[in-house]
């Protein structure tokens, strides 16, 4: 079973990156769980001296959850032309600690703009030395909508590009599996 984790760079109640995240959930494929992370606005502000040992309990629950994920899938939205700060404090997190190299991570996109946002999440991916999975990224246009989950579920254009991309990750984790 390949286990991926969300992350939704909006604490928004609404957020169309968080509903996009739900309708992956939805459209997981059967080989494939995605849980969806609650914790990114319960997360201290990253400070270099609090992160030692006994690290803070919420960065150490949000360090075990992207451990014990296969992959992690991001779908944010840009605020200023940059990454939220929420999900950027949550990213820095991470830096020090040795859970994060290699891992695998795909974007998702709830909007076609905020281009900048989105290379800018790319660059601090592959500068923390995590693994972009581009077959596995997808922007579905849902900004200025009030598109509900079960909607984009069974929209057969929306449904079919989700359920592409999800595939596409499972077949690039399973080639690197067999790989190894
Ligand atoms: C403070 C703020 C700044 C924003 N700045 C940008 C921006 O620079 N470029 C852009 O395309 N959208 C910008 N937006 C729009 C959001 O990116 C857009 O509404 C997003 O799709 C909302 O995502 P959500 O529904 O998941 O919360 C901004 C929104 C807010 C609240």
């Amino acid at each position: 079973m390949i286990r991926l984790l969300a992350i939704s760079g909006s604490l928004r109640a609404v957020s169309t990156n968080t509903t996009l995240l739900k309708a992956a959930i939805a459209l997981a494929p059967a080989v494939m769980t995605i849980d969806l992370w609650d914790g990114l606005g319960g997360l201290p502000h990253f400070n270099p001296d609090l992160d030692i040992d006994p690290l803070p309990p919420a960065v150490a629950a949000w360090r075990g959850r992207v451990a014990e994920a296969d992959g992690l899938l991001i779908s944010s939205p840009e605020y200023a032309r940059g990454v939220p700060g929420s999900l950027k404090n949550a990213l820095d997190w991470l830096v020090s600690g040795p859970e994060h190299p290699g891992k695998p991570v795909a974007f998702f996109h709830a909007s076609e703009r905020g281009v900048a946002s989105q290379a800018a999440l790319r660059l601090i991916a592959e500068t923390m030395g995590m693994r972009v999975i581009d077959t596995a990224s997808v922007t579905i246009p849902l900004l200025g909508t009030q598109t509900q989950i079960e909607e984009i579920a069974a929209d057969q254009i929306l449904a079919r590009r989700i359920r592409a991309a999800l595939d596409a990750y499972g077949a690039a984790l399973a080639a690197t599996q067999t790989a190894r």
